[in-house]
Formats: structure tokens, C-alpha cells, sequence
């Protein structure tokens, strides 16, 4: 098992320019405290998942850096500390639901804990598909069964992609009210990207809002709200203040940017 500090995140300067010429993310310097739940919402083709893989260590800066404790992303993935869950989960179809979540013990060289495995299958509303393959799942069973992978090795950083973007309404609030309190108690240090306020304000400590491409951080907002985060809360008026904040926010980046006034 990995220790259970948590870790910090730090972004200097962080700079990546795809190899087409196009600057996806521009000399971002952010710090996510370790144990805390940031989302990072902008528009469509900011540099978010950019952003996101720089973090994971799937992609490599053109400048700048990303430091998880201190040590360089590749570094701690390979200590098997870091999870991903993506908006296309790539869940292996010759394998049944329980096995492609049991598979992400065994690639971190983590011991088999069926329990464990079996319990996340369940709090992700899965319970009864546990021998079923990924092609008879719907897309939003899939990226549940993605989250429940990403879970089942209790990870120091987690890293989500749109993670519901597929799942229906009501599913999303209650794993919006489930899923925090499952990955507070170990400390793991969350990044989720998501083009929804509510889902950012239901799950997030911090959200921090991105500009269009390349992005730069317009606003950063503290969600001083207690968990568990209850469906109804997103109708209490302190919810909808920060919510309304974080799309003032967002359209103000979108107004700044010159190119896209002009469109
Ligand atoms: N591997 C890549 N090669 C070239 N361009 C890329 C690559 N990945 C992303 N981009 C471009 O970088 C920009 C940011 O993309 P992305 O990080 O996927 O944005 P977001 O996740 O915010 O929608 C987009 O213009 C996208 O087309
Ligand atoms: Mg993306």
C-alpha cells in the first residue's frame, strides 16, 4: 500500500505547446493543497485534459514544471499513487466488470482485496453487473464502473476527466454526495475536470476557473460548504451564490479573450 501522506500538487510555469504548434496550457503557476478537491471548469478545448495528463505524467511539458511532493509525476506513478478516470473509460471488454476493477490493484502491485473491490462496484450503483463485460454496460454504467477502478486503489491523487459526462441526472448527485466522503478519509488530493458548476460545487473544495485556450486561471473560489453534500443542498441559496460566481467567471474569460469577442 502506499503511505498515506498526502500530497500537494504544483504547477510553475507549466507550459505545453502540442506538437501541431498549438499552446494548450500557457505558464500556469497553481497549487492544489494535498487532501483537497479542486475542479477546474472552462470552455471546451482550454487545456484541460492537457492539463490533467501533464499532472498524470502521460504528457511532458514543453516548459515548466508539475511537482506531486515534490517529485516529478512520472516518478509517482510508478509508485502506483496516482489514478485517472477518463470521460471515455477504456475498461478491458474480454474482462467482466469485477475483474477490470480488480485489475487496477494488481497493475499497481497492490494485494487482491475483493472486498473492497466489491464494495466500490456497489457504491457506484453497480452492484448485480459484478460478472458482467464492459459491452452489455451503457455508457454512464461504464464510466461509474471507470470510477469504481479508479477507486479500488485507494490513490493519493486523483485524477477525474468528465468523469459523468454520460451518467444521467439523478446518478450524478448521488455519487456526487457518495463519492467524497469515500476518498476524504485517505487524504487523496483530487483534480476533476467538469463542465458543470453544480457538479463542481457539489464535489469540489476549491474551484478554480479556466479561460479559453490557452488557459489561464480567471478566477479561484473557496466552496465553504460542509460534506456530505446532500442533492437538496443545490437549491440552498449559498449554493447557487458560488454557482453563480463560477459562470460570471466563465463568461468574463470567454469576454476577455479578444480572438473570441471579435467572433
Ligand atoms: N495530442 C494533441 N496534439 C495536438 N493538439 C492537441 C492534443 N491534445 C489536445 N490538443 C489541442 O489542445 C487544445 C486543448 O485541448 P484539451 O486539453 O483537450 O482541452 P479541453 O480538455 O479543455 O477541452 C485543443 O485545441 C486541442 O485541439
Ligand atoms: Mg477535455
Amino acid at each position: 500500500m502506499p503511505d498515506s501522506a498526502s500530497l500537494s500538487i504544483t504547477c510553475a510555469g507549466l507550459t505545453k505547446i502540442h506538437d501541431n504548434g498549438v499552446a494548450a496550457v500557457d505558464a500556469l503557476d497553481l497549487r492544489f493543497e494535498a487532501g483537497r478537491t479542486t475542479a477546474l471548469i472552462g470552455p471546451s478545448g482550454c487545456g484541460k485534459s492537457t492539463l490533467l495528463r501533464l499532472v498524470a505524467g502521460l504528457d511532458r511539458p514543453t516548459t515548466g514544471t508539475v511537482g506531486i511532493a515534490g517529485l516529478p509525476p512520472v516518478q509517482q506513478a510508478r509508485r502506483g499513487v496516482i489514478s485517472m478516470a477518463f470521460q471515455d473509460p477504456s475498461l478491458l471488454p474480454w474482462l467482466t466488470l469485477r475483474k477490470n476493477v480488480a485489475l487496477a490493484r494488481k497493475l499497481a502491485r497492490q494485494p487482491a482485496d475483493p472486498r473492497l473491490v466489491d464494495e466500490l462496484i456497489a457504491l457506484v450503483g453497480l452492484e448485480g453487473f459484478q460478472e458482467t463485460r464492459p459491452a452489455a454496460l451503457s455508457g454512464g454504467m461504464r464510466q461509474r464502473a471507470a470510477i469504481a477502478r479508479a477507486l479500488a486503489t485507494r490513490p493519493q491523487v486523483l485524477l477525474l476527466d468528465e468523469p459523468f459526462g454520460a451518467v444521467d441526472e439523478l446518478t450524478r448527485r448521488q455519487l456526487a454526495r457518495d463519492l467524497p466522503p469515500l476518498w476524504q478519509p485517505l487524504g487523496t488530493t483530487t483534480l476533476l475536470v467538469t463542465h458543470s458548476v453544480d457538479e463542481a460545487v457539489l464535489l469540489a473544495d476549491r474551484i478554480v476557473v479556466l479561460s479559453p485556450r490557452p488557459a489561464r486561471v480567471v478566477a479561484d473560489l473557496p466552496v465553504p460548504l460542509p460534506h456530505p453534500r446532500l442533492p437538496q443542498l443545490t437549491e440552498t441559496p449559498a449554493f447557487r451564490r458560488i454557482a453563480a460566481r463560477a459562470l460570471q467567471a466563465l463568461a468574463q474569460g470567454v469576454g476577455d479573450n479578444p480572438a473570441l469577442a471579435a467572433q
